[in-house]
């Protein structure tokens, strides 16, 4: 976070150098490369060991950057001015004279953008004459990453930077919507539904489980701590962690806490990393107690699911 000028210029180099490098957003940590790139772009499918038909979200400064690669129409536009930058992602058409890597887009015509909050990334991106390919910066199917350890706890050594920003505020991964044609959520995330329908003034169709699995956030086993996980748990078994979102009264060693007066926004940001605190810790089994439906609680209990079906 500090010096980030010279940090800035450190990251800038290693990815003008074609290598890819940990970033911070306010979802969650991003594993970057140049997205123009060939080179680049394949190293962020063999650093996180995914297939390669499964999609990249590439990141950008603004919608100005944007336009030279996909097309834009009115819904776009109207969810731009309110949420951006901010946790959405949108599928877009890819334009044929655009730049992009066709490795990113798995050779298809449609493609994934948004534009992160974080000032660290922000300003990396002003410094560079390419947008980033960035999925979550973890190996696949296992837990996003939200600090800068997280990154080098998946990665080690076999990437050359990380530039640290903190922990991430959202904590959760951006919220996918389709808007080509009829606005269609892929992916819940950081913002809320309702939101969006405010601002589009409709109701607007959830396909999260979709057959075909386009967005691998639709794949059953995704967010897995890498050891079983129990949901809507009211009494934990003895070996279990115990994820709260209220203070107890009662002091037991295997209680932690996403939140102590279940503010849903804290358990978001804390979920990823109390997940990976507990495996850490020699846990061999996780048991969460309920998590209200609601808002971003249904961001969180679409996790939880995916992460259970280890
Ligand atoms: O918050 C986020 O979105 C984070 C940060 C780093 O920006 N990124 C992230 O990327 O979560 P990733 O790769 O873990 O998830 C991207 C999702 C995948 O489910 C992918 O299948 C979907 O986006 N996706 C990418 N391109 C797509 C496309 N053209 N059509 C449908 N889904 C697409
Ligand atoms: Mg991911």
């Amino acid at each position: 976070m500090n010096s980030s000028q010279s940090n800035i210029k450190k990251a800038k180099k290693y990815l003008d150098k074609k290598h890819c490098i940990g970033v911070p957003t306010e979802t969650v940590y991003g594993l970057a490369g140049n997205a123009y790139s060939d080179i680049s772009v394949k190293k962020i499918f063999k650093l996180k060991k995914r297939p390669m038909n499964n999609p990249l979200i590439v990141h950008y400064l603004n919608i100005n950057k944007l336009e030279e690669d996909c097309y834009i129409n009115d819904n776009f536009i109207k969810l731009y001015k309110k949420f951006c930058p901010g946790p959405i992602t949108f599928i877009l058409k890819l334009k044929r004279k655009s730049k992009i890597s066709k490795f990113i887009t798995n050779k298809k015509k449609t493609i994934a953008v948004r534009f992160p909050k974080h000032l660290l990334f922000r300003k990396l991106l002003k410094n560079l004459d390419y947008p980033l390919a960035a999925p979550s910066a973890n190996i696949s199917t296992r837990l996003s990453a939200v600090k800068a350890s997280d990154v080098l706890e998946e990665f080690g050594l076999s990437i050359k930077y990380i530039l640290d920003g903190g922990k991430c505020k959202i904590g959760i991964e951006s919220t996918i919507i389709n808007i080509i044609n009829k606005p269609t959520i892929l992916r819940l995330g950081g913002l809320d539904i309702s939101k969006i329908e405010k601002v589009l003034n409709e109701k607007i169709l959830v396909k999260t489980n979709s057959k075909i699995k386009i967005a691998p956030g639709q794949f059953p086993l995704h967010y897995s701590p890498g050891i079983p996980l129990r949901m809507n748990i009211k009494k934990p078994k003895k070996n279990e962690a115990y994820l709260l979102i209220k203070q107890r009264n009662i002091f037991l060693k295997n209680y932690y806490y996403l939140s102590r007066k279940k503010n849903l926004k804290q358990v978001a940001k804390n979920l990823y990393s109390l997940l990976r605190k507990v495996k850490n810790k020699g846990y061999k089994m996780i048991a969460v107690e309920k998590i209200p439906n609601l808002g971003i609680g249904k961001t969180i209990n679409d996790r939880l699911r995916r992460a259970s079906k280890y």
